[in-house]
C-alpha cells in the first residue's frame, strides 16, 4: 500500500474517533433521556423539561438528580458514577435548546 493512502486512511480513523467522542454526550441522552425528554422537553411533567432547567445551573446538582433520581425519574447511577459520561451529558443538556 502506498504511503499516502495509509496516511489517509489513519487520519480518518483518528478523525472518526474525534467525532465520537463529541457525540458521546448526545449518544447517552438518546440512548437514556430522549424517551421522556425528547428534544430536551418532558412527557411526564411538562412543567420541567431540561431546557432552561435551574437544575443545569449547577453540575453538581445534575450529578445528584442523575444519581438518586427525583419522583417519577429514575435514578442513573451508572451515568451519575462515570465522571466522563456525566460530563459529555451535562454539556449535551446544556446546549439544548
Ligand atoms: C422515565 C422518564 C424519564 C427519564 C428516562 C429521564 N427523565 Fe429526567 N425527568 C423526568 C421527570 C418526571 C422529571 C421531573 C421530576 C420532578 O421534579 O418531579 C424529570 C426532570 C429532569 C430534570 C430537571 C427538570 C427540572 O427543572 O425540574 C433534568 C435536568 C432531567 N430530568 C434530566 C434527565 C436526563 C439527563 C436523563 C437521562 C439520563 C433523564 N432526565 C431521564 C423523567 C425522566
Amino acid at each position: 500500500m502506498n504511503k499516502s493512502i495509509l496516511h489517509f486512511i489513519i487520519l480518518n480513523i483518528l478523525m472518526n474517533q474525534n467525532l465520537v467522542y463529541a457525540n458521546t454526550g448526545e449518544k447517552i441522552f438518546k440512548e437514556n433521556c430522549s424517551s421522556c425528554h425528547i428534544n430536551g422537553l418532558n412527557k411526564l411533567a411538562p412543567s420541567k423539561p431540561i431546557i432552561g432547567s435551574p437544575i443545569l445551573n449547577n453540575f453538581n446538582t445534575f450529578a445528584e438528580q442523575l444519581k438518586y433520581g427525583v419522583g417519577v425519574m429514575p435514578a442513573f447511577p451508572n451515568i451519575a458514577n462515570n465522571k466522563e459520561d456525566l460530563k459529555a451529558l451535562y454539556d449535551y443538556c446544556i446546549k439544548l435548546k
